[in-house]
C-alpha cells in the first residue's frame, strides 16, 4: 500500500505540472481506491475547512442543526450571545449523541442519562453524579474551530489549520457586488450520492457538460460555449456561466451589480468540499460530506436576495435545482461504475474556459498531498 500511495502521489504531482496546452485528468483509481480515500481523509479532509450551512438557518439563540463531518457528529448552535458555535455532538458521559435533527433548545439534554448542556456547550446538570472527584466544569462539549464567511458557516477539525477568511480575499473581491452575506436561506436539503466526492467537485465546477447533461434545465441560460474561466487562488477556483445576450437577466439583485454581473452565474468552489452558484438573485451551495470512497452526503442550501423572487418563483427554482442535481447525480453514479476499469486512465482535459477549474482543483490536491508528505511542489499560478 505504501508504495502504491507513493506512486499515486507522484502521478498527482505530475498531473498538476502538465503544460497548460496539454492538461490531463486523473486516472480512475484516485476515485475508487479505499486506501487512497483513507489517506485523503487523514491528510486533506480532516485538515480542510468544510461548509456546514448558512448562518441564517440558525438565526435565533438556541436554534441548532446537527451534521456529521467525516467521523465527527457536530452540533451547530447559536448561543445566547448571538455567536454561532460548532460543538462536538458526543455526550461527555458515555458518548451518546446529545442532539438530533434541527430545532431550538434552551438546554441540550442527553437522551441516555439526562446530562444537560447549555447553548455554549457547558455541562449545566448531571443527575446523581455524586462522586467526589467528578468535576462538572471539565465536562463541557468540545468546541470545533468555526468561521463565518459571507454568511456561510465553516468548520475545521484541525486545530492547527490556517484561518479560512484571509485565504479568500480574492474571491471576496469578485463576489462583493452580490452581497452574498445578505442572502436569505429559503431551502435546505440532504441527499446521499453514490459517487466519489472529487467527481462532484469536478462536475459542478466545469461548464463543459452543461449543454449536454442539462439540455432542458440549464442550456438556455448557461450554454457551454459561453463559459469563461475566472479567478482562482490557493483555496478556491471559479468560472462564469454567461447568459446569451438575447435573454433577460434573472432578477435584479444587489444595487451595486452591473448588467454583466446580472447576466451570468458565477460558480466557485472553496476547496475541498464546497461548490456554489452565485447569481444576482439566487445563491445555491452544495456542501459535500464524504462518507466513503464512493458515497457522499450532499447538504445543499438555496438562498435568495431580498424580495427579488416571489414565493412561486422560489418554488420553481427549488424544483429546477432538484432536477439539475438529479441530472448530475445520474451521470456521476454511472461514472463511478466505470472508474474501476483498468481502462479508466487519465484523459486529456478541455481548455481553461471549460475545464480549467478542474486543473485548479488538482493543483490544490497536489499541494495538499505534497504538504502532507513533506514533498515540494510549485505553488499555483
Ligand atoms: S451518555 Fe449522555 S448522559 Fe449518559
Ligand atoms: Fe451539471
Amino acid at each position: 500500500m505504501a508504495s502504491n500511495l507513493h506512486l499515486m502521489s507522484e502521478t498527482l504531482q505530475n498531473t498538476a505540472m502538465m503544460p497548460d496546452d496539454g492538461p490531463m485528468g486523473l486516472p480512475g483509481n484516485f476515485y475508487t481506491s479505499t486506501d487512497y480515500f483513507e489517506f485523503e481523509k487523514a491528510e486533506l479532509l480532516r485538515r480542510g475547512w468544510h461548509c456546514l450551512g448558512r448562518s441564517d438557518e440558525i438565526s435565533q439563540p438556541g436554534d441548532f442543526f446537527t451534521i456529521q463531518l467525516l467521523d465527527e457528529p457536530l452540533l451547530v448552535v447559536r448561543g445566547n450571545d448571538g455567536t454561532v458555535r460548532v460543538l462536538s455532538n458526543v455526550c461527555r458521559h458515555r458518548s451518546m449523541p446529545v442532539a438530533q435533527g434541527t430545532g431550538n433548545r434552551k438546554l441540550f439534554v442527553c437522551s441516555y442519562h439526562a446530562w444537560s448542556y447549555g447553548r455554549d456547550g457547558a455541562l449545566v446538570r448531571a443527575p446523581h453524579m455524586q462522586n467526589a472527584n467528578f468535576d462538572q466544569s471539565k465536562c463541557g462539549l468540545p468546541q470545533i474551530r468555526c468561521e463565518i464567511w459571507q454568511g456561510f458557516i465553516y468548520a475545521n477539525l484541525d486545530s492547527d489549520a490556517q484561518d479560512l477568511t484571509p485565504q479568500l480575499r480574492d474571491l471576496d473581491a469578485m463576489i462583493e457586488p452580490y452581497q452574498t452575506e445578505d442572502f436569505r436561506t429559503v431551502h435546505a436539503a440532504e441527499e446521499v450520492w453514490d459517487c466519489n466526492w472529487k467527481c462532484l467537485v469536478e462536475n459542478f465546477m466545469e461548464g463543459y457538460h452543461l449543454s449536454v447533461v442539462h439540455p432542458q434545465t440549464l442550456r438556455g441560460y448557461t450554454p457551454t460555449e459561453l463559459c469563461t474561466k475566472s479567478a482562482s487562488g490557493e483555496l478556491f477556483t471559479s468560472y462564469h456561466a454567461n447568459y446569451p445576450d438575447d435573454i433577460p437577466s434573472r432578477g435584479h439583485g444587489a444595487p451595486g451589480l452591473n448588467e454583466k454581473q446580472r447576466h451570468r452565474s458565477t460558480l466557485f468552489s472553496i476547496f475541498p468540499t464546497q461548490v456554489v452558484s452565485q447569481s444576482a438573485s439566487l445563491l445555491v451551495s452544495l456542501n459535500l460530506h464524504p462518507l466513503s470512497v464512493n458515497r457522499i452526503r450532499v447538504r445543499w442550501t438555496m438562498s435568495v436576495y431580498g424580495d427579488d423572487l416571489s414565493e412561486d418563483a422560489i418554488q420553481q427554482r427549488i424544483g429546477l435545482w432538484e432536477e439539475v442535481n438529479r441530472e448530475d447525480r445520474e451521470k456521476l453514479v454511472r461514472l463511478q461504475q466505470t472508474l474501476s476499469s483498468a481502462h479508466a486512465q487519465a484523459g486529456p482535459l478541455a481548455s481553461d474556459d471549460f475545464e480549467g477549474t478542474i486543473r485548479d482543483f488538482h493543483k490544490y490536491l497536489a499541494r495538499s498531498v505534497a504538504t502532507a508528505q513533506q514533498l515540494s511542489i510549485p505553488a499555483a499560478h
